[in-house]
């Protein structure tokens, strides 16, 4: 076993339901095969366990580890692709990088960085819209359990108004999307997402293979786009008639308890009552929405209906993997929202960005750093003499210590990150010290006699 100490801060209980930060300055975690099996005061836990490795974190903050619930592993090659609306960003940044990926020796290139870029923003678990070539998805799972992050993905698919090469066809996505589920679903941390890319590409046929496909992978999650931009709504009005975004996807039965939808920046209040109705959550994709301007979320309507909510870095469209960032967006945008606006504290920006996502995902088993949860998690730990250090030493308490974590901290900021309790090797973005090894062996046994 080993015994975490450290300042630790984690939701367990909602705070936009009347929950508050729990917040412990020299906390102890026992750690037993990559579960929390104790928690409680370090001096206390020390007394219990003198004989076991102390993992020393002392000196910055430990969270639990990032849940993503929406981001793009074609598009790491395109973060920064700024000035453009939704469907001009696609047509220019994001579609010709993904046609790249057809090349398998590409695409495993790509996975490297993707899932490496994940890990050193201290994101553990990611909802992520695979590729839409099988071998590119395959190439994204086997690096996923590689490194070992909790990975849900699957196949992107289309069949309409996009670049040839992204194409497929109802049947043959189908039967790409089953071959690769059986492979990966349910294998380690590894599940499948069924995944249209969003209504605008998907006709009625392919949208109901995706359906199939869903009802033959028991357990699949289901991901898509709905809401983002006024034109690309325009666009899936026209072309289903009658319908509301969500109606597309949901008289396919995709829409219930194991679906998360990205952006919903525009949505009507019929579609909010439906997904509060089918239990689904939305990725809320801070970053992305300003970069593109696609409009302001309305988190308080989202939370006044009852919808869950994450958060999403919706990279490449988002500026980066950095949920402490997506978190930092996402307050400012509430705030010029004036009365309309949901004010966010620190610990509901945690919440958002670790329990929130944990739900959304069904994971009950992390999101926060509670007896009986696996050990994710990530210390931030800045370097000496950084704003942020200085911001942390200064602090009035661990809850303002977190408010400054969100308005300064970066991926340079995370020195370490665990998952089920074994470090991430791919952590050393910051130039902090490599992931720390237990330093407080018990002393050796005197000689008897
Ligand atoms: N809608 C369809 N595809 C995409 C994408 O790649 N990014 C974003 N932000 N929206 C989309
Ligand atoms: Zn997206």
């Amino acid at each position: 076993m080993t015994l975490f100490r450290g300042t630790v801060l984690d939701t367990p209980d909602d705070p936009f339901t009347g929950g508050a930060l729990r917040a412990e300055a020299d906390a102890g975690l026992l750690v037993r095969a990559g579960v929390i099996v104790e928690r409680g005061s370090f001096a206390e836990l020390r007394g219990r366990h003198a004989e076991e490795d102390v993992v020393d974190l002392t000196g910055g903050l430990v969270l639990p580890g990032f849940v993503d619930t929406h981001v793009h592993f074609p598009q790491v090659r395109a973060i920064g692709g700024l000035g453009m609306p939704l469907m001009d960003w696609l047509e220019r940044c994001a579609l010709p990088e993904e046609v790249r990926l057809a090349d398998e020796h590409y695409a495993r290139a790509v996975a490297g960085e993707f899932i490496s870029g994940l890990a050193q923003a201290g994101t553990t678990t990611a909802l992520v819209f695979g590729a839409h070539f099988a071998g590119a998805v395959d190439a994204l799972f086997a690096e996923a359990a590689r490194v070992g992050l909790r990975l849900t993905s699957g196949l992107v698919v289309s069949d309409r108004l996009l670049p040839e090469e992204l194409l497929t066809t109802p049947q043959r996505a189908h039967d790409e999307g089953l071959a690769l589920a059986r492979r990966w679903h349910g294998v380690g941390r590894n599940r499948y997402a069924v995944t249209p890319r969003f209504s605008l590409s998907c006709g009625d046929a392919l949208l109901d293979s995706c359906g199939s496909l869903q009802r033959d992978v028991p357990g699949a999650w289901f991901t898509s786009h709905i809401n983002e931009n006024a034109v690309e709504i325009a666009t899936v009005a026209e072309l289903f008639p009658g319908c509301h975004y969500l109606d597309t996807y949901d008289r396919h039965d995709l829409i219930g308890r194991r679906s998360v939808l990205a952006h919903n920046v525009h949505p009507t209040d019929e579609e909010l009552q439906l997904l509060a109705h089918r239990g689904a959550s939305v990725a809320h994709c801070p970053t992305s929405n300003a970069a593109l301007g696609s409009g302001i979320f309305s988190l308080k309507r989202h939370l006044a209906s009852g919808v869950r909510v994450a958060l999403g870095s919706d990279v490449g469209a988002g500026t980066g993997f950095c949920l402490l960032k997506e978190g930092l967006q996402a307050y400012f945008l509430q705030q010029l929202l004036g009365g309309e606006g949901q004010q966010l504290a620190a610990a509901q920006l945690l919440h958002l960005a670790t329990a929130a996502g944990a739900e959304a995902l069904g994971l009950e088993e992390v999101g926060d750093l509670n007896v009986g949860k696996r050990f994710d998690a990530v210390w931030i730990r800045p370097r000496p003499g950084t704003t942020l250090d200085v911001g942390l030493r200064n602090a009035a308490g661990t809850e303002e210590a977190l408010a400054k974590a969100f308005a300064l901290g970066s991926p340079a900021d995370i020195d370490s990150v665990w998952i089920d309790g074994e470090p991430l090797h791919t952590v050393s973005a910051g130039g902090g010290s490599s992931t720390p090894a237990p330093t407080h062996r018990p002393p050796a046994a005197a000689p008897v006699g």
